[in-house]
């Protein structure tokens, strides 16, 4: 009797975890990131503009962690570490970041 239930328990557990992640990112985003990068403002590539992102996608998810953990000064203007948002993990911002280049593709 217990056998058959088991699949069933590991599943829900995955799709748990699956969409807890994906809420994350958006929900750190509008917690913080969105203060730049919604409107665009002070140089930042706005979310959703495909054209904004498509050469900082081209480079490579690792160099824009890099850029978003780190801070960068790009042509535009000047990216915080973290966006100044020192409390979040590594792992929020990567989250964060993934969130904002699906929303931007
Ligand atoms: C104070 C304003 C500000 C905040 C807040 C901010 N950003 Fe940015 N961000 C910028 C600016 C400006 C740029 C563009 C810099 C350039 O290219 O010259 C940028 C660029 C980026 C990029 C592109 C990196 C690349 O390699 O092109 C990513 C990813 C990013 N930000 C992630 C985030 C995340 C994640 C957060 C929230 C945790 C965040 N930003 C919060 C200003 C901000």
């Amino acid at each position: 009797m217990r056998l058959p239930v088991m699949p069933v328990v590991v599943l829900c557990v995955a799709g748990l975890f699956a969409s807890t992640a994906m809420a994350d990112g958006e929900t750190i985003y509008n917690s913080g990131c969105v203060a730049c990068h919604g409107a665009g403002i002070a140089g930042a590539p706005r979310v959703g503009d495909k054209e904004a992102w498509a050469h900082r996608i081209a480079q490579g998810k690792k160099i824009m962690y890099e850029h978003a953990l780190k801070g960068f000064q790009g042509t535009a203007g000047v990216m915080p570490a973290k966006g100044g948002f020192t409390h979040l993990s590594d792992e929020e911002v990567k989250a964060a970041t993934d969130f904002m280049i699906e929303a931007s593709k």
